[in-house]
């Protein structure tokens, strides 16, 4: 479908083409705008700006909804692994068994890396600097050894080898060596392995936990042009590896306001906690203008309206804590600040929800996963959505990522 908006500048005419999505969603393309007027348009933090058109995830912000390749979240969740997710997210479409199998298989058999010379990189990182700095430096540095690789098994191998370097850097923080990927585990079990065994004991992987936490990486597994994403794209398209694209998008999703909220969630409840547990009080500063403070894992972009996503983790956090018999007071306060901010007409007409991260925080802390750890777990669970944006960014053939701007500074002057 293919229609025209029509404006008039200054008396002349001109009229510019607009797009549909799948669900009729539009847009004008503006990209011939300035050849043809003269004028950009102007749009700081991109609220309002399509950069591409993409088959991967979508999200009507408005209902709440959110569809990988087309599937609802809540059907995925119930019904498929985080392989099986990650082979429909980088795909397009599930595996049927033969397919799935191969690509398991594959999987396993890229789980590994050189520890050797990893290990030296790591030995000389200070054990107190950030999870989220250690992995995606590694990932950066493993760039360097995957040249002769073909570009349909880097996917893979990145997949394969992500676990490794998390794994990595929460043993480097625990002084425990590393531990090699078990073939003969499903991909969160091995990944349970490689984090919480030790030398002197054999490590079965809770089944629990194991379901737990396939089901938390794939509620994080697209979320279409979030920031990270859009690092991710705007790397890839000026011809970057894949591993150096996925570490920039590590960087921008450890920022606060972004992935990293699932760590601030938890520290602010249990700040709440501490400082006596008057809801009321800290909602007021959530509210107060003259306070940075916001309250965390709150408010999205996109959704004006419930994060789907959210709803699930509130589900899974109660399922695992009351499964592991946990007492935990932080979900118990997560339930009660979420009921006491949407009473508050603040929230309501900001259209401010509980997003993914106010409650993944919790099932992280559930399944023996440390706060500055939570973060790294995000970007496990991402990864199959950067990859698969890399890949259609590259197969569009998209032109650099190279925005404009409205220059206010000086005008042309002379040194004197
Ligand atoms: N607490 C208090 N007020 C808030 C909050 C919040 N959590 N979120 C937004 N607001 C207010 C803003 O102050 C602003 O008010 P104003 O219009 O009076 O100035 C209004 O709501 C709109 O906020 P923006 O920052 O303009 O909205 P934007 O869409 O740019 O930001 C964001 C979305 C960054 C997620 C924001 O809601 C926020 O900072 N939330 C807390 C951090 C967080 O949870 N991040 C995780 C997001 S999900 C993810 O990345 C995985």
């Amino acid at each position: 479908m293919c229609s025209f908006v029509n404006f008039n500048i200054n008396g002349s005419h001109y009229k510019l083409p607009v797009i549909y999505g799948t669900f009729y969603e539009k847009a004008i393309n503006i990209s011939k705008l300035r050849e043809s007027t003269g004028l950009i348009t102007f749009d700081p933090g991109l609220k309002n700006t399509g950069i591409t058109k993409s088959s991967i995830s979508f999200i009507d912000g408005e209902k709440g909804e959110l569809l990988y390749r087309g599937y609802p979240i809540e059907q995925i969740i119930n019904q498929c692994s985080f392989i099986e997710t990650s082979y429909l997210i980088l795909n397009g479409e599930l595996p049927n068994t033969a397919q799935l199998k191969s690509f398991s298989e594959k999987v396993k058999k890229f789980s590994f890396i050189h520890h050797k010379d990893i290990n030296k990189i790591l030995d000389n990182i200070p054990v107190f600097y950030h999870p989220m700095g250690i992995l995606s430096s590694l990932t950066y540095i493993l760039d360097a050894f995957m040249n002769s690789i073909q570009e349909e098994d880097l996917y893979l191998h990145l997949l394969a080898k992500l676990p490794i370097l998390a794994a990595l850097t929460y043993r480097k923080r625990m002084g425990l060596p590393p531990v090699c990927a078990d073939p003969y585990l499903d991909y969160t079990s091995n990944l349970l392995k490689m984090f919480f065994s030790v030398p002197n004991k054999s490590y079965e992987p809770n089944p629990i936990i194991s379901d737990t936490l396939n089901k938390i990486l794939i509620l994080h597994a697209d979320h279409e042009q979030n920031c990270s994403t859009t690092t991710v794209r705007l790397l890839g398209s000026v011809h970057v590896g894949l591993f150096s694209s996925i570490s920039a998008g590590m960087s921008a999703l450890w920022g606060k306001l972004h992935g990293g909220a699932n760590q601030a969630v938890i520290e602010m409840l249990e700040d709440i906690l501490k400082s006596g547990g008057n809801i009321k009080k800290w909602i007021e500063k959530a509210k107060n203008k003259k306070d940075p403070f916001r309250l965390m894992g709150f408010g999205h972009r996109i959704y004006k309206n419930f994060d789907p996503r959210a709803k699930i983790a509130k589900k899974v956090a109660e399922n695992v804590i009351q499964k592991l018999g946990i007492s935990d007071p932080i979900l118990k306060l997560a339930k009660n600040v979420e009921k006491k901010a949407l009473q508050d007409s603040y929230f309501l007409e900001k259209k401010l929800y509980p997003n993914i991260d106010f409650y993944s925080g919790i099932i992280y802390q559930a399944i023996g996963i440390p706060k500055d750890m939570f973060t790294v777990m995000f970007a496990l669970g991402r990864l199959p959505g950067w990859m698969a944006h890399w890949k259609e960014m590259k197969l569009n053939k998209e032109p650099i990522g190279r925005p404009r701007q409205v220059y206010t500074g000086y005008k042309k002057r002379n040194i004197k």
